[in-house]
């Protein structure tokens, strides 16, 4: 039988999407269902002395406005980040404060416009800066990360170098913006909570849920078949799910609540700015022997969010002395959140921006350096990578871009008004499994099910974990049909980290397994009721050995600069990655061009742009915050090389949601210092920054 493992297949649910069939978290009917609309605070800090909510219940169709004076108890300790409309204080501008609810989401809306809160201010502090007296050390870093790591002596390491750079970088706050907001829609039903969520995962948030409401965790269903992007944004329970069930319980009636576009931005997320001091010192012929990466990010005063900026320093080059820290500034600020390969995405801008740097410094070609300073060994652990093709994807790189024959010279590469130039950067991705449990079920008509609550945030994870089914069951996969995205499934993580195909494909094969044995003992007959078995991977897991385990990947680029403006246009990216085994060549090669494309977007369009005096960012919806357009993509080719890791899980999945995004900015820097001789070391690169210079 043909594997279907490795094949291309359209994603199994591309028909319901194109013809507008598949629904998102608020286009479930429900019979009575009403709109709610969010209220966000117009104060930083401060707390609320008054609401006077007369206008806005006298809007027609205004069925409730909830606030903290009103509305139900929530369980506290839960999350302060959930805990909503339970007391006064304003922690940051944009923090809900009250939720209307109407007959149409037009009267919410404007009624929503109509509460009037006094507030009591107090003085905030909300202005990001490295000379921030109140910068402190985090007790570790996301997700369970030392924030600090010392080996060798990097003073000594960096005083005695050949070589020294000591450069500072910058990042700005991004927002994930999917197409889809966060939103919700709730409703109760004989004291059981049913929530449409757009959520990277549902199977913590059932637990978060039932702890606030206090309800067993049986009572509460949420359920997310399709979701319209996330890119980290939604991972974990948010706001809308709490607000949409409060609101809910009390008009008694099905709630819709969504976002606007303008709430997206900031209040319940957004990728901390960063400040980066990397430090290399090396010897003539670029071998690194003291790095150092000293990153500074910010925080809330609600939770602690700390990037884990300086991590992808710790595991990828060599050198014998090394040190990598992390501080955070606690500012009156919404509290940072997961964005696409947290961490590595800025912590790899700086770092492949330096080598670049380093590489010029040298004399030494920037792929020839990175090989240089390649390892086979784990420079933190010690350990042997488990697989590490960093090389292969920077050889078969190079040759596919064309790169032997270029001329390193900065600036040297020009056609009338424009300058070209090629730049080149690597990247990693932790590759790491979680715990999950799946089931499978056989049918007398020969067709099987599998089930698990995975999340398909438009990565096509359906589709390949009914293709790992197939194969599992030894059966032409037109017999297999798949059931994600609710929690009355077999529970699973959300899809983070780049860890969902990689864990819940693992208990997909377990469970298949399983039933394929129980099977051979009934000698392939299958019981008139079927038979379905149920199998959890959390001991295998477990028990799994900590290892240090990539995915590795080569990021190339081309760009043109125009002389006399300043514009940068891209011209060509190419990605040459190792994800381990690939399941289906379309759906993957969509994750690494997605990443890519973000990645242009950070090199040279997005910025959130804070206004420290008003505590927001004054760009916040899409027609500010600039995105790469169509037009701004140009050829956008990803390849991936043979990589094998028997050590991971059962197929040797790596996971390739995150890394197309790593390392991606830096190339396209790199290339355009190699077009103009310009180094911008603080993203976006935009025209006045060259002119500038
Ligand atoms: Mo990804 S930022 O872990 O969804």
């Amino acid at each position: 039988m043909s594997a279907a493992v490795g094949q291309r297949y359209a994603r199994l649910e591309g028909h319901d999407k194109v013809t507008g069939t598949a629904r998102y978290a608020v286009e479930y009917p429900a019979a009575g269902v009403a709109y709610a609309q969010l209220v966000p605070a117009t104060i930083v800090r401060g707390v609320i002395t008054a609401v006077d909510a007369e206008a806005a219940l006298a809007v027609d169709g205004v069925l409730a406005v909830l606030h903290h004076g009103n509305a139900p108890r929530l369980a506290a300790g839960v999350d302060a980040e959930l805990f909503r409309l339970q007391e006064p204080t304003v922690h940051f501008r944009g923090q809900a404060i009250a939720v209307v609810v109407a007959e149409t989401l037009e009267a919410a809306r404007e009624a929503a416009g109509l509460v009037r809160f006094d507030y009591a201010p107090q003085p905030h502090h909300t202005e990001f800066s490295a000379q921030d007296p109140g910068l402190y050390q985090p007790g570790h870093v996301n997700p369970s990360y030392p924030t600090d790591v010392l080996a060798g002596d990097f003073d000594a390491g960096f005083t005695a170098a050949e070589v020294r750079l000591d450069l500072t970088y910058r990042t700005p706050a991004y927002f994930n913006s999917p197409l889809e907001p966060h939103a919700a829609t709730a409703q109760w039903q004989d004291g059981r909570l049913l929530v449409h969520d757009s959520s990277q995962g549902t199977s913590p948030g059932q637990e978060i849920l039932a702890r606030l409401f206090e309800l067993p965790r049986e009572a509460v269903r949420l359920v997310n078949p399709h979701v319209g992007g996330g890119f980290g944004g939604k991972l974990y329970l948010k706001v809308q799910t709490v607000l949409a069930a409060m609101a809910a319980r009390v008009v008694d009636r099905p709630v819709r609540l969504a976002l606007t576009r303008q709430q997206t931005f900031g209040p319940v997320g957004y990728r901390t700015p960063t400040i980066q001091r990397v430090r290399l010192g090396a010897d003539r012929d670029g071998r690194i022997t003291a790095v150092a990466h000293d990153a500074i990010s910010q925080t809330s005063t609600v939770t602690e969010f700390a990037e884990q900026t300086a991590v992808y320093t710790r595991n990828m080059y060599a050198a014998p002395n090394r040190r990598t820290t992390h501080r955070l500034a606690r500012l009156d600020v919404p509290t940072p959140f997961w964005m696409r390969a947290p961490g590595h995405t800025p912590g790899s801008f700086a770092l492949e921006s330096a080598l670049d740097e380093l590489a010029l410094a040298c004399q030494v070609d920037p792929v020839e350096l990175r090989l240089r300073n390649d390892t086979a060994i784990d420079p933190e652990s010690g350990h042997p990578f488990t697989s590490r093709n960093l090389a292969a994807c920077l050889d078969d790189g190079a040759r596919r871009f064309g790169w032997a024959d270029r001329d390193p010279t900065p600036r040297a590469r020009r056609e009338g008004r424009w300058l070209f130039g090629t730049g080149v950067a690597g990247c990693c991705y932790p590759a790491r499994v979680r715990p999950a449990t799946a089931s499978a079920t056989a049918s007398p008509d020969g067709s099987y099910e599998v089930r698990i609550n995975a999340a398909d945030i438009g990565t096509g994870a359906r589709t390949a974990l009914w293709q790992v089914a197939a194969d599992a069951l030894g059966a032409p996969p037109e017999r297999v049909r798949i059931e994600v995205g609710d929690t009355a499934l077999p529970p699973a993580d959300p899809a983070g980290g780049s860890t969902g195909l990689a864990s819940w494909s693992w208990a997909v094969v377990r469970a298949c397994e399983r039933l394929c044995d129980r099977l051979a003992k009934l000698r392939g007959s299958v019981p008139a009721g079927g038979l379905s078995v149920e199998v959890s991977i959390d001991d295998e897991v477990a028990a799994q050995a900590t290892l240090p385990r990539y995915a590795y990947g080569a990021q190339f680029a081309e760009v043109r600069v125009d002389g006399e403006t300043g514009e940068v246009r891209v011209r060509r990216q190419l990605g040459v990655f190792a994800v381990g085994r690939v399941v289906n060549p379309t759906t993957l090669r969509s994750q690494f061009i997605g990443g890519m494309t973000m990645g242009l977007s950070m090199a040279l369009h997005e910025a959130g742009l804070f206004d420290a005096r008003y505590g927001m960012w004054a760009n916040h919806d899409l027609a500010t915050y600039h995105v790469s357009s169509n037009a701004d993509v140009p050829a956008v080719e990803a390849y991936w090389v043979a990589d094998s890791d028997s050590q991971l899980n059962p197929l040797g999945i790596k996971g390739a949601g995150e890394i197309g995004i790593v390392g991606a900015a830096a190339a396209i820097a790199n290339a355009v210092h190699h077009a103009t001789g310009v180094r911008v070391r603080e993203l976006p690169i935009t025209l006045d920054k060259l002119l500038a210079a």
